[in-house]
């Protein structure tokens, strides 16, 4: 979204910097169905970006380098997305009026938005109904702070890259459950929850018709799980990591539930929360169904543990429902595909990102 126009082409390169992993994927659009053709993941030491806030620069940058190498690609040019408390997406009302003159007047508009001072923001909006009567408009709202945002940028730089699209993860993963999903005459009204549970960061972004309602990332993911699993089990990291990924081996399932249960809570907290912003704006007065994708939407038991206790349906996004790979891209991964496929969705999701979108 606070982005730089990009030269049409038929492929597309992403690049997904975690907190624990930075991810490559790039899809080839030329054909009906998008292909991914090159895949790469490498794991980041936990002390190189801690909630989105780059720690160790070198570490992140070889990660990169390491990333692109493995996966092969040859461009250079990769689109990217930041997320966390230095972006702030909100839907705003302001009067009617062009898109070029609501260019100058996001500014002004912004200044009641946004908690941070508006020469330190890169903005972007997106009319998102150009008439709700009263001469008014519906904007969709998103600034990030610059020094976050150039840091990114320079990082990728620094790995010998040019990034010309910096997206926000969340509107990545919409992209990404968009182009995966089939809409039908039922369901095109529904109110979709997108929850995106990294490793320090959990994504929300509520949806209606292709448009988001609500937008707000909170801080907790799966390392939040794995200190407490650490903690009520004693066990290290690696062997915490292990149940966080499904594998739980002698491990007693239904202590492992036990301590999810009581773990879930700051989770549930951000949907309630989003659900009584849903309705105090009066957009909606429920979710329909939620949706999970990140490393943490495999949790063992997280999506029963939520069901039961959000009396909503929660799934899990497949971000290779609409998408092809050729043969070969995830060799290394054929067993356990399913398993990483939640990770890819930020990264897909922008890859599939036609130019000028
Ligand atoms: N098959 C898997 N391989 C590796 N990690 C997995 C797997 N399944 C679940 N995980 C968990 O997912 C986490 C990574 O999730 P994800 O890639 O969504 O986070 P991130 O993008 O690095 O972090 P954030 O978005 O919070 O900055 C890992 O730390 C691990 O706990
Ligand atoms: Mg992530």
């Amino acid at each position: 979204m606070i982005s730089l126009p990009f030269k049409k082409k038929s492929s597309t390169i992403s690049i997904d910097v975690g907190s624990s992993m930075v991810k490559v994927i790039e899809v080839d659009r030329s054909e009906k169905v998008p292909k991914i053709v090159h895949f790469g993941i490498s794991k980041l030491l936990p002390e190189a970006i801690v909630e989105d806030e780059i720690m160790d620069r070198n570490l992140v940058v070889e990660s990169i380098i390491e990333c692109i190498e493995q996966a092969g690609v040859v461009g250079k040019e990769v689109v990217t997305a930041v997320s966390g408390r230095a972006v702030i997406v909100k839907k705003i009302v302001m009067d009617k009026m062009s898109e070029e003159d609501a260019a100058e007047a996001i500014f002004w508009e912004a200044e009641q938005h946004v908690p941070f001072d508006i020469d330190d923001v890169c903005l972007d909006f997106q009319i998102l109904n150009e008439d709700i009567g009263a001469n008014q408009m519906e904007v969709l709202l998103v600034a990030a702070k610059k020094d976050m945002v150039n840091d990114y940028a320079e990082l990728l730089r620094d790995a010998g890259l040019k990034p010309t699209v910096i997206d926000v993860d969340s509107f990545a993963v919409q992209n990404s459950y968009e182009a995966n999903y089939i809409a039908s005459e039922e369901n095109m009204d529904e109110v979709i929850g997108l929850v995106n549970i990294g490793s320090d960061v959990t994504n929300i972004n509520i949806i209606q018709n292709n448009s988001p309602h609500f937008t707000r990332d909170i801080s907790i993911g799966t390392n939040n799980f794995i200190e407490n699993l650490q903690k009520e089990l004693g066990l290290d990291y690696e062997g915490a990591q292990q149940i966080i990924k499904g594998e739980l081996g002698e491990i007693d399932e239904a202590k492992v539930k036990d301590i999810f249960r009581k773990q879930v809570t700051d989770l549930s907290l951000g949907i309630e929360r989003s659900i009584a912003f849903l309705k105090a704006a009066g957009d909606a007065d429920k979710i329909d169904k939620i949706v999970l994708s990140g490393g943490g939407a495999r949790l063992p038991f997280l999506t029963e543990i939520l069901s039961e206790k959000h009396d909503i349906d929660f799934s899990i996004h497949n971000p290779f429902a609409q998408v092809e790979y050729e043969e070969g891209v995830f060799a290394e991964y054929e067993e356990e595909l399913d398993a990483i496929a939640p990770l890819l969705t930020v990264g897909i999701g922008l890859a599939l990102r036609k130019a000028g979108e």
